[in-house]
């Protein structure tokens, strides 16, 4: 089929025009649980669930935004759009490369990484594949002749640490692991070369239009402005990791603030839709939870 040329568009949007197609009505601190849907996804949805009710639904036209979504992700992680698959979860993509894994191999991987690329390679052990799980900043150190896959989120799920990929893929040349980088949490507001990697992530066309460099900028900057309203030295990443007291939960509630539990810990995650007031907003409110004990040791 012909994929038309709109599909395909990634002209520049500003950061505060794509913050303003957010509707949220609390103080939303929980993207990497879920990102919230712009207004143009919510009104693209709505539009193919009424023409799937009223039968006139076109199968074929559902390649087009598939095809966007392709073009999104190539102009975010810079690509090739050929090598770009889409599925519908990291885990089956994951699977797929256990499953085709030689018997016996060696797959090393950090220490607590998201269960979607870990699982999917314990479920191999019957055939000999073996799991080695080190310290992810250990991880480039620890590649030896013996692995034959490394398999590692660029951006950890749980607490926000970011992997040093350019150690990794020296170790890896040095010895010719391949490397399977999950970048689910990074893209979006991490600038990754995935033209190194095998990759996988969700991307939009909204956030390929506003572009890597700003969504890093915004994200990070929100982020190191809620830890400087906390009294934490700035970080590396869009998502914070924060041992909290029993009162955070009942006291994020009551001024509408939604983050998640991760690890034992308080995780917020910053984003396109957050904006400065969040940030100010859930320093103000946590800064007396934070426990003292974290506080020294970041
Ligand atoms: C690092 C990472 N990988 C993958 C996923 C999603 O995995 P799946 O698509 O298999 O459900 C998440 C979801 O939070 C994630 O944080």
């Amino acid at each position: 089929m012909t994929i038309h040329a709109d599909a395909l568009d990634a002209s520049p949007v500003t950061l505060a025009a794509a913050r303003a197609e957010f509707d949220a009505d609390a103080t939303y601190l929980d993207t990497a649980t879920f990102g919230l849907p712009p207004r143009r996804s919510w009104a693209a949805l709505q539009q193919a669930l009424a023409q799937w009710r009223a039968g006139t639904a076109d199968a074929v036209a559902y390649d087009l935004p598939l095809a966007a979504a392709r073009a999104s992700y190539v102009h975010l992680a810079g690509v090739d759009p050929c090598v770009v698959a889409v599925g519908s979860q990291v885990s089956v993509f994951a699977g797929l490369i256990a499953a085709n894994l030689p018997d016996g191999r060696e797959v090393l991987t950090a220490t607590g990484d998201f269960t979607s690329i870990l699982f999917p390679f314990y479920a191999q052990s019957g055939r000999g594949i073996r799991v080695r799980e080190v310290p992810l900043d250990r991880i480039a150190e620890c590649v030896t002749s013996r692995t034959t896959l490394v398999a590692v989120s660029a951006v950890q799920s749980a607490d926000g640490r970011v992997a040093d990929l350019d150690a990794l893929h020296a170790a890896s040349r040095a010895t010719g692991a391949r490397v399977l980088v999950d970048t689910t949490q990074a893209v979006g507001w991490l600038p990754v070369n995935a033209s190194r990697w095998v990759a996988a992530a969700p991307a939009v066309r909204l956030l390929a239009q506003v572009g890597a460099q700003s969504l890093h900028r915004h994200a990070l900057g929100l982020a190191n402005r809620f830890r400087a309203g906390i009294g934490l030295k700035p970080g590396d990443s869009a998502i914070v990791s924060l041992a909290t007291n029993g009162a955070a939960a009942d006291a994020m509630a009551a001024a509408r603030i939604t983050g998640s539990a991760r690890a034992g810990r308080l995780r917020l995650s910053f984003h396109v839709s957050t904006s400065d007031q969040d940030a100010d907003l859930a320093a103000d409110v946590l800064r007396r939870h934070v426990t003292s004990r974290h506080l020294a040791t970041l």
